[in-house]
């Protein structure tokens, strides 16, 4: 049996009951950890599972998914993801595999970034495409072709910002403030601009978590120290969404 299991954003005391059930009768427990981070180590998941576990990097997952699909061939394995199991980071291909292996699978959700956002008061009925910034942005044009489409249907546009978890490394809001400006120096559609109202989103669903909103040249000029972080570029903001915002950045 696989067990693919969100396990939130903040610590390890967000896996639900549900998922803590099935992560305790698991024989081998992986922890995805490439794609996200969360505010806990490994011995902290393992003194609440009573079970070591097993980091799993991308060539782990992606190459050698085989290891983990052969295990739950005979044996209950538990296969966790910061965040959702299937939100803005897809597992497909390992429930595929395990599918068309007759491995047996269940799925056990959780809260992910793509609704976390919500703490800042934006609708999510009104987010369009979810955007990812890479690292290497220099020649890439397709994050600032989406907020323009995004723009162009009145619909809020989130960054996810690119990350490498096991080094410690992570793209910060002032990064892609930076490639926005960039790209619109290049392209000049006049879509983003140093006094565009942005929202930085830092560490979401943990206690410290911090939401500024404000000018893109303002937010740029902060240092933000609690990671991940994303940035959302809102569209034209409902009352209640710009009031809400406002009172939560004076905090
Ligand atoms: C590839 S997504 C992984 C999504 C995860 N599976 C989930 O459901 O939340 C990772 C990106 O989402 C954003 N992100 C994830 N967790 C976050 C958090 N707690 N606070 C702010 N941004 C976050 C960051 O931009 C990060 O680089």
């Amino acid at each position: 049996m696989l067990y693919l299991i969100g396990i939130g954003l903040g610590n390890e005391l967000d896996i639900t009951l549900r998922g803590l059930e099935a992560v305790k009768k698991c024989n081998f427990i992986y922890l995805e950890s490439y794609t996200s981070k969360i505010n806990a180590r490994k011995p902290e998941f393992e003194k609440l599972y009573g079970r070591e576990i097993i980091l799993a990097d991308r060539n782990m997952v992606e190459n050698k998914a085989s290891e983990i699909i052969k295990r739950a061939k005979v044996k209950d394995v538990a296969f966790l993801v910061i965040g959702d199991a299937l939100s803005a980071t897809t597992h497909i291909s390992l429930l595929m595999q395990a599918k068309e292996e007759s491995v047996e699978t269940e799925v056990i959700h959780n809260a992910s970034i793509l609704n976390a956002v919500s703490d800042t008061g934006l609708s999510l009925y009104k987010f369009g495409k979810t955007v990812s910034i890479p690292f290497q942005n220099n020649d890439i044009e397709t994050p600032y072709v989406l907020l323009k489409e995004n723009l162009s249907i009145n619909a809020h546009t989130l960054f996810l910002l690119d990350l490498i978890p096991m080094e410690d490394v992570f793209m910060t809001v002032n990064e892609a403030i930076e490639y926005l400006l960039r790209t619109e120096t290049k392209k000049k559609l006049n879509l983003f601009s140093k006094s565009t109202m942005v929202v930085a989103c830092c560490g979401f669903g943990s206690e410290d978590s911090v939401i500024k909103y404000g000018k893109a040249a303002e937010i740029a000029s902060e240092e933000f120290t609690k990671f991940p972080q994303c940035l959302i570029v809102p569209s034209k903001l409902h009352f209640m969404e710009e009031d809400y915002l406002k009172i939560i950045s004076k905090d």
